[in-house]
């Protein structure tokens, strides 16, 4: 059975609670049991870890070819527009990525509308709230198998 590790980037914990103009009231639990949901469906397993540490996530990433993971879906949150490390790490790993953001990005702020990340992975999934990470999900399942 293949796994995938998703990451849940800085202040992800806070989603229901966080901005709920711009991310609505979908919490991170929420989006994890949809995710457990689809991935029965898909007949995959999950591992899934939250991080607001930059170092963190890196090892995560830098880790998961030690620990058989097939695939990795990510929303670097705010380390999206600023990390060359988890660009690095990504690039490094040569393990299939997928990126995923609850808004769009390119509709918000200027400083938002770069992504990091974006050129080490091997798709984008962004502005459909909760449904970016289950059609990630589905993208990256694909690859893998
Ligand atoms: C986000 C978008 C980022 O710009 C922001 O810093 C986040 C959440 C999203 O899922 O829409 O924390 O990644």
């Amino acid at each position: 059975m293949k796994t995938i590790l998703v990451i849940h980037g800085p202040n992800l914990n806070l989603l229901g609670k966080r901005e709920q103009e711009v991310y609505g009231s979908v919490t991170m639990d929420g989006i994890n049991n949809a995710l457990h949901a689809e991935a029965k469906q898909l007949g995959i397993e999950l591992k899934i870890v939250q991080s607001n540490h930059e170092g963190e996530i890196v090892t995560l990433i830098g880790d998961a070819q030690n620990t058989s993971v097939d695939g990795i879906l990510i929303n670097p949150a705010a380390y999206t527009h600023t990390s060359v490390a988890i660009h690095d790490a990504v690039k490094g790993c040569s393990i299939p990525t997928v990126e995923v953001h609850l808004s769009n990005i390119y509709s918000r702020e200027e400083f938002r509308h770069k992504s990091f990340t974006a050129p080490a992975v091997i798709g984008q999934v962004c502005g459909f709230g909760l449904q970016s990470y289950i059609l990630g999900l589905r993208g990256l399942v694909e690859i893998v198998k």
